[in-house]
């Protein structure tokens, strides 16, 4: 199939990759002819596995980059559409560029094509995209609309788009449902799974997927629930991880025993500094925004968004804690992203502690593997920045882990000790077994899970009264 892809962000450049992989003939779209420029030279905006193979395997072959929206949609079978959607003030989503992509593309549809929206929309979202298109004169039956919601996470997107647990397709006729079905026929029916340079196969992965065809609001609607309900989960879990401090519990082992239930599930559980990044903050007050316009007042959703605040307050109340004054005490931070494995700091919960702690006077010193030189642009000097995590640590009152990146759950604890001025480690991402820090000497501080304070220990050992 020949398919445009409007937008070249994160879900554009992953998808736009993805359906060249699966054989499709692609042109990639977007008016920042700068962006342009560096992905036909070979570069990579985004910090994604595997999605420097992809274009590099395609490139000038299956994938093509242009400014051109109006010949793409011409030359196309089907338009996804991919640009973003970013929150307004009041919390719904700002949908004039889908409304001008829209509109560009009605003057190009010269035959049957289906346009498809693949970012995070509300509901009827799909129904205004094709009133802009036939009020800009383009016949009802020369194009179908469609939702084709994207599931994928953030440094895992090109596997979790070539290996889903279902693709959603929202249609309103059989033959929009057929062009969805031709798309998506290298993973439904197995045969890209079969190819030898197939992208590896995670171990989690079903395949084939399932493909489910719904109507374009049920598509719309499984899109913000399904976030939504993953940023509860971790709401619920951060909930709980409170509790747990108070009652002397462990959040993980609570959490293994209620996640081995295959009706609730392990993963999502983890609880922390709180969700972050451009899609579950976003996506749930536009969830809201929808629900309320519907006349349905979701106060879930402001508890689950109130839940995630207080998580990072609370992170920072324990710092507090731990160290007593903050002002003029240097800390070593290992993360800024908003997650493991991408560059991305929109809406990061670690970025905003450092912010909350150089309020504080703190003097920190920051190590992330991808997202320093964005996070730099944001910090503008406030902070200094380390080449790995033992020199962010040398010489720290305390060591603060605020990113789940899989490097800093290996870090040779002796050195590390060495290293830090005071044997301290608040770990806002549950990397590490408490036992083990003790038996590392270090004093440790994690989320919903009892603290391993090794002067108190030694203290009490020796006879000496407990300070509170
Ligand atoms: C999320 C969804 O997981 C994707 O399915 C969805 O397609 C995407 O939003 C989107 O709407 O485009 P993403 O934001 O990339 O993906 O990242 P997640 O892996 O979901 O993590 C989101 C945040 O939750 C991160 O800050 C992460 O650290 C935090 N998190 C995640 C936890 O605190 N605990 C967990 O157990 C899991």
């Amino acid at each position: 199939m020949r398919i445009a892809v409007v937008g070249s962000g994160y879900v554009g450049l992953v998808a736009g990759a993805c359906f060249a992989e699966l054989g499709h003939s692609v042109v990639l779209v977007d008016n920042d002819e700068e962006k342009l420029a560096a992905l036909r030279a070979g570069r990579v905006p985004i910090h994604e596995r595997f999605l420097p193979e992809l274009l590099e395997r395609h490139r000038g072959k299956r994938i093509e980059f242009s400014g051109d929206l109006q010949a793409a949609t011409r030359e196309g079978d089907a338009v996804f559409i991919a640009v973003g959607t970013p929150p307004t003030d009041t919390g719904d989503a700002d949908l004039s560029y889908v409304e001008s992509v829209a509109r560009e593309i009605s003057g190009a549809i010269n035959g049957y094509k289906v346009i498809i929206e693949k970012s995070t929309v509300p509901v009827y979202t799909s129904h205004w995209i094709r009133t802009v298109i036939l009020r800009n004169g383009a016949p009802a039956s020369h194009f179908d609309v469609a939702s084709n919601p994207e599931f994928l996470r953030e440094g895992t997107a090109v596997v979790d788009f070539l290996y889903p647990d279902r693709v959603v397709v929202g249609v309103e006729s059989e033959r929009c449902a057929e062009v969805l079905r031709a798309i998506y026929a290298p993973m439904a029916d197995g045969s890209y799974y079969e190819r030898s340079d197939a992208i590896p196969r995670p171990d989690r992965a079903q395949v084939p997927p399932r493909l489910i065809v719904t109507s374009t609001q049920s598509a719309e609607l499984i899109k913000h629930a399904s976030n939504a309900f993953l940023a509860m989960k971790i709401s619920f879990a951060n909930a709980v991880a409170s509790i747990c401090e108070s009652v002397g519990a462990n959040v993980q082992q609570v959490c293994e025993g209620i996640g081995t239930d295959s009706r609730i599930g392990p993963r999502f559980l983890n609880p922390g500094i709180g969700y972050g990044g451009s899609c579950f903050p976003k996506d749930l007050m536009a969830f809201r925004a929808v629900a309320k316009e519907s006349g349905y007042d979701f106060r879930l959703l402001d508890e689950v968004i109130r839940i995630n605040e207080e998580q990072r307050q609370r992170f920072l109340r324990k710092v507090r804690s731990v160290l007593w004054t903050l002002r003029g005490k240097r800390l070593g931070v290992l993360g800024l992203a908003f997650k493991g494995g991408t560059d991305d700091i929109r809406e990061s919960p670690a970025l905003l502690l450092v912010q909350e702690l150089l309020r504080e006077a703190c003097q920190i010193c920051a190590y992330d593997p991808a997202a320093a030189e964005r996070a730099k642009e944001v910090l503008k000097g406030g902070v200094q920045f380390a080449r790995d995590a033992y020199e962010a640590a040398a010489g720290a009152d305390a060591l603060l882990i605020l990113t789940e990146w899989e490097e800093f759950a290996a870090l040779d604890l002796d050195r590390l000790r060495g290293l830090l001025k005071y044997p301290i480690v608040l770990d806002g991402r549950n990397l590490y077994d408490p036992a083990v820090m003790a038996q590392h000497g270090l004093s440790y501080y994690s989320v919903g899970r009892p603290a391993v304070d090794t002067v108190h220990e030694a203290g009490a050992r020796l006879g000496n009264r407990r300070t509170p």
